[in-house]
């Protein structure tokens, strides 16, 4: 892989609008009539607003943007992992979630992380060719576009063959991402190469360059899923993996389907909100604490008071405390009932108390996790036609395993960590589990990623999503909270800091420099133990007005950016 400090002229000339409606405009609010998106990174969103402006819907946006990202933003954005959209289709009204989440391989076992004492290896499942899941993004863009766009699949992909080939330039953030991570990259020759060539370090303003990937896109742009599945892709995708040590086969590979679910559906105040059901946890929980809180008067509230994020953090305690138990995938564990029934909910909800809380500890010891911070990413699209796509997909942690796949420039997942790997043993996020989470083969491991749509007298209201592990969940959920009880508009309320509560461990966690000292000893008073973290979440957001005039943003925590026709 070369790294060029020069302008890779003819792309870049591409991106030139780009650059200078991003110079004119560095707010990260838009207003749109024809499609609006949100996504991590400016050029991607350029580029969905390229699609957009060629006629193409949110499903062709969500697909050129999905492959762009893969490009642009390595640390999460991919085709070597996996994740979920939930859409809502203009022509027939109908919401669905597709799951393009990752694998166990078929060779998988309960205890593989276990050493003879029953004691987790250490990093064997979040490092290298042990960590990786079958890989699902390719399969469910592919399924986006076959079922839902209208411009031609290779159109769609050339983006992001383009910007590999040609190279993009590094910002501010990347250039601090990759220093971050350059030992742990390094520790796989295959990494090593494709993201410090010449062991250099990257410098804002550098063009990075990964042909091995433009090579690979131009397969799937030829071939769709052939030469990833069954293909030249899929021979170095096991040819790495076994290298290292590791356990997809080609028949992993081969027999790997995506799923078409029915989406988590319930009412807020006024709202219907549609969110992601198992695999992952995210719609579940979220809307067990959204129903536990709405029963609560918040006129005396507001967004970063003590009573609220109490009441907030007492009812993520119970719901998450329900996650580590009872949710894994549907396929291989039923719920044993319905854990947003009416009637649970007032039960559960007879646990809080406003005025005080008690220790998680009580119940199951909590650890404290000091792993690297997980890193995923989120896009949301609309169309005029009221189409929409809300993306998260993920490698799991930040770059994944770390490992690339030998000449084909692209990271695989270590999304094996997110199975409860033994019982009660925390994985990067800190989250147990047990029974309903163990690894199976070919079973999908347990998420958080969220992707929502949220209507309102069935029309399309708001739609969102995050980064963040476990922490997506909160996010999103206030978010909701905050645009349907404080009726804050949307900028205002990604805008509002954010806390954090999973049960175990068992304390707050809050968004450093945001909150009020006496939030904190108010909060100290009832009990709680606080810890403090940089951010929470990173939502992508477009809302949507009666006029049907489009307001996207981008969370100001991230270097992601707005825009649309
Ligand atoms: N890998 C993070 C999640 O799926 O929740």
């Amino acid at each position: 892989m070369i790294k060029q400090r020069y302008m890779a002229a003819a792309f870049l000339l591409a991106l030139l609008p780009f650059f200078i409606s991003g110079c004119k405009n560095s707010s990260v609010t838009s207003y749109y009539e024809k499609g609006a998106l949100a996504t991590a990174s400016p050029i991607a969103t350029n580029i969905g607003e390229q699609v957009f402006a060629k006629g193409g819907n949110a499903f062709d946006v969500a697909v050129a943007v999905g492959f762009a990202l893969a490009v642009v933003h390595p640390e999460a954005g991919n085709i070597g992992g996996g994740g979920f959209a939930v859409i809502r289709d203009a022509s027939t009204k109908e919401i669905k979630a597709l799951d393009f989440r990752e694998k166990a391989p078929l060779a998988s076992s309960e205890k593989m992380y276990l050493d003879s004492m029953g004691n987790l290896i250490e990093n064997m499942s979040t490092v290298g060719a042990n960590a990786c899941g079958v890989p699902g993004t390719l399969a469910g863009l592919y399924e986006l576009w076959q079922e839902h766009g209208s411009l031609k699949w290779p159109e769609l992909v050339n983006y992001a063959v383009l910007l590999a080939d040609s190279g993009f330039i590094v910002n501010a953030y990347q250039a601090e991402s990759f220093a971050k991570y350059k030992d742990r990259l390094s520790v796989f020759d295959e990494s090593s190469r494709l993201f410090f060539p010449g062991n250099e370090n990257w410098q804002k303003g550098d063009t990075f360059v990964n042909r091995e990937l433009g090579w690979t896109l131009a397969q799937i742009q030829k071939d769709g899923l052939v030469s990833f599945y069954t293909g030249d892709i899929a021979d170095s995708i096991v040819a790495t993996v076994k290298r290292y040590g590791g356990l997809i086969s080609h028949e992993d590979l081969a027999s790997y389907q995506i799923k078409w679910r029915k989406p988590v559906s319930f009412r807020f105040d006024s709202l219907q909100i549609y969110s992601m059901p198992p695999p992952s946890s995210g719609g579940l929980i979220m809307g067990q604490i959204l129903k536990l809180v709405e029963a609560y008067d918040f006129s005396k509230y507001d967004p970063a008071s003590i009573e609220y994020i109490h009441l907030f953090c007492e009812s993520a305690r119970l719901a998450f405390a329900d996650r580590s138990e009872y949710l894994g995938d549907p396929d291989f564990y039923n719920i044993p009932f319905d854990i947003l029934d009416e009637n649970y909910i007032s039960k559960r909800r007879e646990l809080i108390n406003l005025n005080t809380t008690n220790s998680s500890l009580e119940i199951l010891p909590g650890i404290m996790p000091t792993y690297e911070s997980g890193q995923t990413t989120h896009y949301s699209v609309v169309d005029a036609q009221g189409n929409m796509v809300a993306v998260t997909y993920t490698l799991n942690s930040s770059y994944g395993s770390k490992l690339a796949v030998s000449g084909c420039g692209f990271l695989l997942n270590n999304e094996m960590d997110d199975f409860a790997l033994a019982p009660g043993v925390p994985n990067l996020y800190g989250l147990v589990g047990g029974e309903a989470n163990k690894i199976e083969p070919a079973k999908r491991m347990l998420s958080s990623m969220s992707p929502t749509i949220v209507l309102k007298n069935d029309k399309p209201l708001f739609i969102l999503g995050s980064p963040g592990g476990s922490q997506i969940i909160t996010a999103v959920t206030q978010v909701i909270v905050s645009l349907s009880r404080f009726r804050l508009p949307l900028e205002r309320a990604l805008a509002q800091p954010r806390f954090h509560h999973q049960w175990l461990p068992d304390n707050i966690l809050l968004e450093e420099k945001s909150f009020d000292i006496n939030v904190k000893q108010g909060l100290l008073k009832l009990g709680h133990v606080i810890k403090e973290t940089d951010m929470i979440g990173e939502i992508h957001a477009v809302y949507i007005d009666g006029a049907g005039l489009m307001t996207a943003v981008a969370d100001s925590r991230g270097p992601g950016h707005a825009g649309g026709q």
